[in-house]
């Protein structure tokens, strides 16, 4: 039969996500599909939760993938744990964290939202201030804003909570793989990813966490979770124990490319990932400065794997992407809500995370604005 996509040219992602995939894990992804309870499909899924707990610094038990993008996670999350009228605190500094404002709203819960300028962090010290003021069940915060390049610190607003009844929900969709992670030593209750940013597989694994804590909540609901697809306490029954139960068809394939992507990591050495991602960030900067243009986070706060930089006066930012793409066969991503037409966002990601793709941007962006 026709091969129909022999079309598609190799492009080099360099935005927020997808981005590039290594070859052993496209030949994961092509290999034959098995039963969702074939013991050898089994086998993959009990490595893959224990190669997930690894790089997300956890022994939470409930570790899995869910079935679908990172805005699943974000969903999943919030349907565990809120009941109506629950309150929850999020610390918002971009448009993830307002995702999460309106996930959690729509479960009918009392959001608090503790608003900061995008393009800056989360302050700790305004964070204690509102813990003052209520009690909340959840506090949530996204770790890597995509929207703005801005790393929060999870690890302190984690020691705030630390002795308390309130849960800490943390977004990691880009930045787990690219980044150390220690949800257990931060104090984080339930956290999600997304397999398309740094774990280096294409969109459609969502890999979540709950310490025994949060199932001990979802465990003490009076209310059903209102969605059955994304009921953890369902979904446990497939992924954990000696009998495993159906719940619905896992995407199989999908769940062998992140198993590979995620060996991957853990093979080349999470901190050698880790070091690899700063070094690309760093050379990047360099390059960036050197062409005379700003970075819109300030040092301290950047994200290695997402890089807001500032488009100057008189450049138009989706000529530039275009000619990127067109002439150049490299992706690059706009700037999201607030910042569209006044920033890019260059992603360095997993496989593409490399001085040599750094190098190959900046030549080209040179070449475009002269
Ligand atoms: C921080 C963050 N959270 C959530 C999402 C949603 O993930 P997805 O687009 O995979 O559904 C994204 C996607 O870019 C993200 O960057």
């Amino acid at each position: 039969m026709k091969n129909l996509l022999d079309g598609i040219q190799n492009t080099l992602l360099l935005g927020a996500g997808p981005s590039g995939v290594a070859p052993s894990t496209y030949y994961a992804l092509s290999r034959s599909t098995l039963g969702h309870l074939d013991p050898y499909f089994i086998k993959i899924m009990d490595e893959l939760k224990d190669g997930l707990r690894t790089l997300m610094g956890t022994q939470n038990l409930l570790t899995v993938p869910m079935s679908g993008t990172g805005s699943i996670g974000m969903e999943a999350s919030f349907v565990n744990l809120i009941e109506h009228g629950d309150k929850v605190l999020v610390l918002q500094n971009g448009v993830f964290g307002t995702r999460m404002v309106d996930v959690a709203s729509r479960l009918g819960a009392e959001v608090t939202e503790l608003k900061f300028e995008w393009g800056t962090p989360v302050v700790v010290d305004q964070v204690a201030e509102a813990l003052k003021k209520d009690n909340y069940k959840i506090v949530a915060v996204v770790m890597a804003e995509t929207s703005t390049g801005v790393s929060n610190p999870v690890a302190e607003i984690g020691q705030l909570l630390k002795g308390t009844d309130t849960l800490y929900l943390v977004d990691a969709v880009t930045s787990m793989g690219g980044m150390p992670m220690e949800l257990d030593a931060w104090g984080v209750d339930v956290c999600y990813s997304g397999s398309q940013k740094c774990l280096s597989c294409p969109p459609g694994a969502s890999p979540i966490t709950f310490s025994d804590r949060a199932v001990q909540v979802l465990n003490n609901r009076k209310t059903p979770v209102p969605n059955w697809y994304l009921d953890m306490s369902l979904l446990t029954k497939y992924w954990g124990g000696n009998t495993r139960v159906y719940h619905h068809t896992p995407p199989i394939n999908m769940f062998y490319g992140l198993y590979q992507a995620v060996h991957n990591i853990l093979e080349e050495g999470p901190e050698q990932v880790y070091a690899r991602h700063q070094a690309a960030h760093t050379r990047l900067v360099a390059g960036i400065e050197a062409m005379g243009w700003e970075m819109l986070v300030d040092e301290g706060y950047r994200l290695p794997m997402l890089n807001a930089v500032v488009v100057p006066e008189g450049v138009d930012e989706a000529a530039l992407r275009r000619k990127l793409l067109n002439d150049y066969g490299i992706e690059v991503s706009s700037g999201l809500g607030a910042l569209a037409g006044k920033i890019i966002r260059i992603g360095l990601m997993g496989y593409n995370a490399q001085d040599y793709n750094v190098d190959r941007l900046l030549d080209a962006m040179k070449e475009i604005v002269g």
